[in-house]
């Protein structure tokens, strides 16, 4: 699939210097080819709300005025529901909400396995009854320079990881999107390397910031925001944070994930947010917070330092992007 997208012709007036990525406000088609790689897109909120309203409200219309431990104003639902990268669905990020509007989020399976004691098949209702999802207000940093303060409902990874209980071989955890081309046109586009896979290390996946979502704003988990169940990983770039999960497997050695598979020189497995380390075609030391007009100064980590630089401690954060 690399190797197609690879050998795609690449048209000068889609490249574009990296002073344009940062200043320019349309929006820049992601499946547009460059350097011989497809590219997320460099880009700035779309100005207007697609004419279909396709969500019903959040339960909660207090959490717009909640804050993150840094003082962070929540994004409303309505950005949070119709700014959105799911490729699954389109590349475009105002149609990715009507199209989902039709995604059947219920009943929703997830298989864990691979090297684990006790693999086993969950239903979305076992793990919320066994795991009681609580609220995560996490900041979301797109490697695209834009971000958005988000207010989960999930639970902890490390509480699913410890009752399938990994075996000590486990060292990687695989997480895939499901495949429905029916209802998700995008996984028709052969393009991508689908379906859309995500890894982490076995000690990240541990760490108590990792959360799977299975709601969002004090509702349920909007299909467009990866419901039924999606991984979220606050300190990594949004791209490793993968939607709609259906499969989670542990494994002794690095998976591949759908973004490094499409460009590894762009797209690394760690994809820490790292002001000092740029993309190769852009900046990464400021980003666009959506809502607001000012660009902010990225923080490494994406501010959660504290809890995460520990696992990479000895590590050159530059050769491991
Ligand atoms: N997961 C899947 N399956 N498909 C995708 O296209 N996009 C990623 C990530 N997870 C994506 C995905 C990217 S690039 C980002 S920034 C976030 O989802 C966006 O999440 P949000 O739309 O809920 O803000």
């Amino acid at each position: 699939m690399s190797e197609k997208i690879n050998s795609l012709a690449i048209k000068s007036s889609e490249i574009t210097p990296k002073q344009g990525y940062l200043s320019r406000r349309d929006f820049i088609k992601a499946a547009g080819v460059m350097a011989g790689s497809v590219a997320l897109a460099a880009c700035a909120p779309q100005n207007s709300s697609p004419a279909a309203q396709v969500l019903s409200t959040p339960q909660d219309a207090t959490i717009g005025k909640k804050v993150d431990e840094l003082g962070n104003t929540v994004n409303s639902f309505d950005d949070i529901t119709h700014y959105n990268n799911f490729y699954e669905f389109t590349e475009d990020k105002a149609g990715v909400a009507p199209l989902a509007a039709k995604f059947k989020t219920s009943p929703w399976d997830v298989e864990v396995y691979g090297m684990v004691n006790n693999a086993k098949k969950y239903t979305l209702e076992d793990l919320i009854k066994k795991f009681q999802p609580e609220e995560r207000i996490y900041r979301l940093r797109c490697v695209e320079a834009w971000s958005m303060v988000i207010p989960w409902v999930g639970f902890p990874l490390a509480k699913l990881l410890k009752e399938v209980d990994p075996t000590s071989a486990a060292k990687y955890v695989r997480f895939e999107t499901v495949t429905r081309p029916d209802e998700l046109p995008g996984e028709k586009n052969s393009m991508y390397p689908w379906p859309y896979q995500e890894g982490l290390r076995l000690d990240e996946a541990m760490n108590d910031l990792v959360i799977l979502a299975t709601g969002m704003y004090g509702g349920e988990l909007p299909a467009q925001n990866g419901g039924g169940m999606r991984l979220v990983v606050p300190w990594k770039y949004g791209f490793k944070s993968i939607k709609s999960v259906v499969k989670i497997e542990l494994l002794d050695q690095q998976p591949a994930t759908m973004w490094s598979t499409i460009s590894s020189s762009e797209y690394g497995f760690y994809s820490n947010v790292n002001p000092q380390v740029d993309h190769p075609r852009w900046s990464q030391a400021t980003e666009r917070r959506i809502g607001e007009l000012q660009r902010r100064d990225t923080l490494m980590f994406n501010g959660y330092a504290e809890q995460v630089a520990h696992l990479y401690d000895g590590m050159d954060l530059k050769t491991n992007y």
